[in-house]
């Protein structure tokens, strides 16, 4: 009776979570919809000065200013869109699409740090909004935009053949795919800054949406007829799997996002990379991370531990129950605080999960899996459940709870209104940083359409396997450093304070401590106000970083952004001098 009762309290707490998430999804969806349209020029609401189909990040022009446009941002969004579009969700987007497809167009061809057309500048991460190109420090290149915007475009173009023709999608959106497509064919393995912006080194998000690019696009070319590049599609395609294997981390059972950057490697990068190369055609395959590969499970579970105990809102839950998460735990960037669109993101893996169990009937257990099904069913055993069985239905059912108290994580950090900001804090849930970030909509949006078992159409994943013999050296992909020696940087900042106020500094490599204020190294006043450190910095490489105050130890501000950057030399010793902004 005991049993009976707590069980039927157990079945009651779900039903009560599942109808309030149902009802977020009610509320929110439309919210969702209209923030994105608010954010993508030239007439929405929230966009002036947005030229037609730029989308920019969020309307925030202050602490910190995103009115820009950055290409992963608007590629997933608009890949969140053409997806109502084609699926028939919405079919008044074609003109917004459209719109989109002429304003990547002109960013192709604006010159910017990163390189013209030609040399590099396809790899530039954010414009600004008039389409002119953003020039102060940051961390470029970043290889995962021109990727993201091809497999945007090639969902787009598969529409355009069925319902106009092959001619049309040559002419008119086959050049500006070959664009992106032959840049990551090229430079996949060179050295590029993570989707986060902070790290340069090799990343699985990036590395994973390259080679999902590559092989829709060898596809794509194959039916317009453009059989020159296919074969050189598939061979960088081949490689690129082959190097994505090697961020599989098999002691600790989870994907580490990065080759550099000194952390442990936990990060919603992998969920997001699982999400974004979903093709349920390829069932559970661990060779491309699918969402219920073992692997990627595995990984999921140790993202989503890493927060259980570093935020003061996860306090109190049962370790087992969904909770708040971030970028990564070691983040401090405004706070370092749970993030909409990565708690969206662990739903979402999930919900792609439950798509693919129910349509081949059966999930599997492995061990590598196991301690993630054991979270739920403790006795559970490696092996294939058939959906016959009650182990199958007592699994399903408590995953599809646990990612339903993602949402519900979510919604109750959602002011009312239901704008989403881009962090909720992580001691009081209060919305954090850039309000109305558009990729924070679009996250929710794809999350609940997989909630509602819709799955955008596949790449081509079904079936591949490692070659045997792949090239992953010769430009990148490894240390993240340009060369192998280091340099000693002296840096000098002018900056006045008060007492038991001190500057510290934080940056992009392993020696200024990877853009923890933690561990950020405290400079000397000896020649107050300026303040002075010498650190030993990579050769020959991209070195980004800020100054930050702290008072008596404890933080207090970052330097406003852009960050602040130099090229080491590749050898001897180097001085910058600073003005504290
Ligand atoms: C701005 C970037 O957008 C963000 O991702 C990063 O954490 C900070 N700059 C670091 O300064
Ligand atoms: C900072 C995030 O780290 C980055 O991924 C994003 O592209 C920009 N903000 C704009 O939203």
């Amino acid at each position: 009776m005991r049993g009976f009762l707590l069980s039927a309290l157990a079945v009651c707490a779900s039903v009560v979570a599942q109808t309030s998430v149902d009802s977020y999804v009610a509320t929110e969806s439309p919210i969702a919809k209209q923030g994105i349209l608010n954010n993508i020029g030239p007439n929405g609401s929230k966009s002036q000065g947005a030229k037609a189909g730029v989308v920019i990040a969020s309307p925030s022009t202050t602490n910190p200013d995103y009115l820009f446009t950055w290409t992963r941002d608007s590629s997933l969004v608009f890949k969140a869109l053409i997806d109502q579009f084609i699926s028939g969700a919405d079919t008044t987007l074609l003109g917004q699409i459209q719109n989109f497809v002429t304003s990547e167009q002109i960013l192709q061809q604006v010159s910017n740090p990163s390189g013209t057309v030609s040399t590099g500048g396809l790899g530039e991460p954010h414009y600004n909004i008039d389409e002119t190109a953003f020039t102060a420090a940051w961390g470029r290149p970043q290889r995962d935009g021109p990727a993201l915007r091809a497999t945007a475009m090639i969902e787009y173009a598969n529409w355009l053949i069925k319902n106009t023709s092959v001619s049309n999608v040559v002419s008119n959106l086959w050049p500006i795919i070959k664009l992106d497509l032959d840049y990551v064919a090229a430079d996949w393995n060179q050295t590029t800054f993570d989707l986060w912006e902070e790290v340069s080194s090799s990343s699985f998000f990036t590395t994973a949406v390259q080679h999902r690019s590559l092989r829709e696009g060898a596809a794509l070319a194959t039916t317009l007829g453009q059989t020159s590049v296919v074969s050189n599609y598939i061979t960088q395609a081949g490689n690129i799997l082959c190097f994505l294997q090697s961020y599989w981390n098999p002691t600790g059972g989870y994907i580490t996002a990065n080759t550099g950057g000194g952390r442990s490697g936990k990060d919603a990068n992998t969920a997001l990379a699982s999400i974004h190369t979903f093709d349920p055609a390829a069932g559970c395959d661990a060779t491309t991370f699918q969402p219920c590969s073992d692997k990627a499970l595995s990984s999921l579970k140790v993202y989503v531990d890493a927060f259980r105990s570093i935020y003061t809102i996860n306090s109190g839950i049962a370790s087992n129950a969904a909770v708040a998460t971030g970028r990564y735990p070691e983040d401090s960037y405004m706070g370092g605080n749970p993030w909409y669109l990565a708690t969206a993101a662990v739903a979402e893996q999930l919900y792609d999960a439950l798509i693919v169990w129910k349509a081949q009937g059966s999930l599997n257990v492995t061990s590598i899996s196991l301690p993630f099904f054991q979270q739920f069913l403790p006795s559970v055993a490696v092996g294939t459940y058939a959906s016959s069985t009650s182990t199958f239905t007592t699994l399903t059912a408590a995953v599809k709870t646990f990612a339903d108290g993602f949402i519900a994580t979510n919604a109750k950090y959602t002011p009312s209104g239901g704008g989403l900001a881009e962090q909720y804090s992580r001691s009081n849930g209060a919305p954090v940083s850039a309000v109305d970030l558009t990729w924070s909509y679009a996250a929710t949006i794809t999350a609940f359409e997989a909630r509602a078992g819709f799955a955008s159409p596949g790449w081509g994943a079904a079936g591949l396997t490692v070659p045997t013999t792949c090239q992953t050296s010769g430009g990148g992909g490894g240390t993240g450093t340009g060369g192998s020696g280091t340099v000693a940087v002296t840096f000098n900042v002018m900056a006045t304070t008060f007492f038991g106020e001190n500057i510290y500094i934080t940056g992009s490599v392993d020696s200024l401590q990877d853009w923890s204020t933690d561990t950020a190294l405290i400079l000397n006043p000896a020649n107050y106000p300026i303040w002075s450190i010498t650190v030993n910095v990579p050769a020959s490489s991209d070195i980004q970083y800020k100054y930050i105050r702290k008072v008596n130890g404890v933080f207090e501000s970052w330097e406003s952004d852009p960050n602040n950057e130099f090229t080491s030399p590749s050898g001897g010793s180097f001085i910058v001098n600073d003005v504290w902004r």
